[in-house]
């Protein structure tokens, strides 16, 4: 058996299958680039044919991105094939992953076709796709509940074609971990040829069993698994690639396995995931979450102070969490300002040092602790070249219990700064009109919400959201020590990226 897993990351295509999950081009690229400094092994990039944007994205990536394979997801079709190999063709390491569903449900109501057909259509994809490129991988899609027989002999025809990795996927999260891990060892027993190709996983959580499966399949001979950054995905979302790693390192003992992972890069990209696609992660989420670390029970406190591995099975470091420290103030200069964000593994231009100072003093006026998570805010705000079209220059509510509130919004757009004001059925809404009427860009608000990064009275609130304006959906992000105004701003970031895409440029953003 394998002692070495491949991670193949999906985040980017089944990740943003997520509902409300919509990545930018610029964004795709971002976390691409932070994927391959968590060393994954490949990335599954997109799905070219799905849109025009899609396979842009996946081209950029191909081009930009080093280091690990990158794959285009294609149906069993000429077109879809077609596609992936154009967007891939530019990364040194090209990979095309063509699926074609297997189970008799699939093949009947969606497919309407008979077994003989399915494989021939499976074998025809894999060479198709074999003419582009060395590294085919092949899904049978509803692997899990696809008859047994049919699934090792599909197998069997699609290596003999010339894919390189199978990927076995639990589609809709119905399988149980003593059930996959067993059909993982029939499938290394009963497919004569299976030694000529790596048998991938690749499970949805429905159950909630997504990362059990995985590892069962690991222990089973599964050499690849599928997974995403903070489990997102279609509906309850995939495997989750922090906790795959983890489980492995902790439990080495059990698993005896070895992935490239940098696992001390986990926790900032679980941070950037949520941040650019807006989708928050649970507090008590294992490996990543805000409270994963956190101690509140009198006894594990006693426990941990006398000795850490009493209550603690890893280190936050392992995982990039650190501990929250108070490390600056507003006596505090830029080059402690540098030095620290040395540490917590942010190397800056100049001119991004110098905005991250800026927007620091800014902070420390009004915030007396500055935290190590303040500090990556900033960072991340800074370091995201969102041309800024509009610009906050002032903001004052009027709200009590007995009138409806009522906001007035000064904005800089260019030299020129332009006021509003306009009432609305809460203080947010009152801003985002008054926000509207100065832009002329109407936005449809799809998805709000609000956390605190923090912790104390003086704490950084973090508004995350998305837009929707004339059916082109943006996320935006903004974080302020005043709620409403970190909520304004989050909406200014997603007008001034839908600005700076000069797809749908309008006269406003001129
Ligand atoms: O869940 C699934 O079956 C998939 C395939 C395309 C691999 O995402
Ligand atoms: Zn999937």
């Amino acid at each position: 058996m394998r002692k070495h897993i491949t991670i193949f990351d999906t985040t980017l295509r089944d990740g943003e299958q997520s509902p409300g999950a919509s990545l930018q081009k610029s964004e795709k690229l971002e976390i691409a680039q932070q994927l391959a400094r968590l060393k994954v092994d490949a990335i599954e990039a997109g799905f070219p044919i799905a849109s025009p944007d899609d396979l842009e994205a996946v081209k950029l990536i191909s081009k930009k991105v080093k280091g690990p394979i990158i794959c285009g997801l294609a149906r069993s079709l000429k077109a879809d094939i077609d596609a992936a190999y154009k967007a891939v063709k530019s990364s040194s390491r090209p990979r095309i992953h063509v699926f074609l569903a297997t189970s008799k449900i699939h093949m009947k109501y969606k497919l309407k076709k008979a077994e003989d057909e399915i494989l021939r259509q499976a074998g025809w994809a894999v060479k198709y796709a074999k003419k582009y490129v060395d590294d085919v991988e092949f899904s049978p899609e509803d692997a899990s509940r696809t008859q047994p027989n049919f699934l090792y002999k599909v197998l069997e025809h699609v290596i003999a074609a010339g894919a390189t990795t199978v990927n076995i996927p639990d589609t809709v999260g119905y399988a149980i971990p003593d059930e996959f891990g067993r059909l993982i060892y029939n499938i290394t027993r009963r497919v004569p040829n299976i030694n000529k190709a790596v048998i991938s996983v690749h499970c949805h959580n429905d159950l909630g069993l997504a990362v059990a499966n995985s590892l069962a399949a690991v222990v089973n001979g599964a050499g690849q698994v599928e997974c995403t950054i903070n489990g997102i995905g279609e509906r309850a979302g995939n495997a989750s690639l922090e906790e795959i790693i983890m489980g492995m390192k902790t439990r080495s003992d059990f698993f005896n396995k070895k992935t490239s992972i940098r696992n001390q890069f986990l926790y900032e990209t679980s941070r950037m995931v949520t941040r650019l696609t807006g989708i928050a992660v649970q507090p008590n989420k294992a490996v990543v979450g805000s409270n994963a670390f956190a101690h509140e029970a009198g006894i594990h406190q006693d426990g941990i102070l006398k000795q850490r591995s009493t209550y603690e099975i890893m280190r936050p470091q392992d995982v990039g969490f650190g501990e929250t420290k108070l490390v600056m103030g507003k006596h505090s200069g830029r080059h402690a300002l540098q030095a620290r964000l040395k540490k917590l593994g942010y190397i800056l231009k100049d001119d991004e040092l110098d905005r991250a100072f800026a927007r620091f003093k800014r902070l420390a006026d009004k915030k007396k602790s500055i935290y190590d998570e303040d500090l990556s805010t900033i960072v991340e705000d800074e370091m995201i070249a969102i041309p800024e079209t509009y610009r906050l220059i002032y903001l004052s509510i009027e709200s009590s219990t007995e009138s409806t509130p009522k906001a007035t919004v000064r904005l800089k757009m260019k030299k020129k700064e332009t006021e509003a004001s306009a009432t609305g059925d809460g203080p947010v809404d009152a801003c985002y009109k008054a926000v509207d009427k100065i832009t002329g860009l109407r936005g449809k608000l799809t998805a709000y919400g609000i956390r605190s990064i923090t912790s104390g009275k003086d704490a950084l609130g973090e508004a995350s959201l998305k837009v929707d304006v004339k059916g082109k959906i943006v996320s935006g992000r903004g974080t302020s020590t005043d709620v409403i105004e970190a909520s304004v701003k989050a909406y200014l970031n997603a007008m001034n990226k839908i600005c700076s895409s000069s797809a749908s440029r309008t006269k406003q953003c001129l």
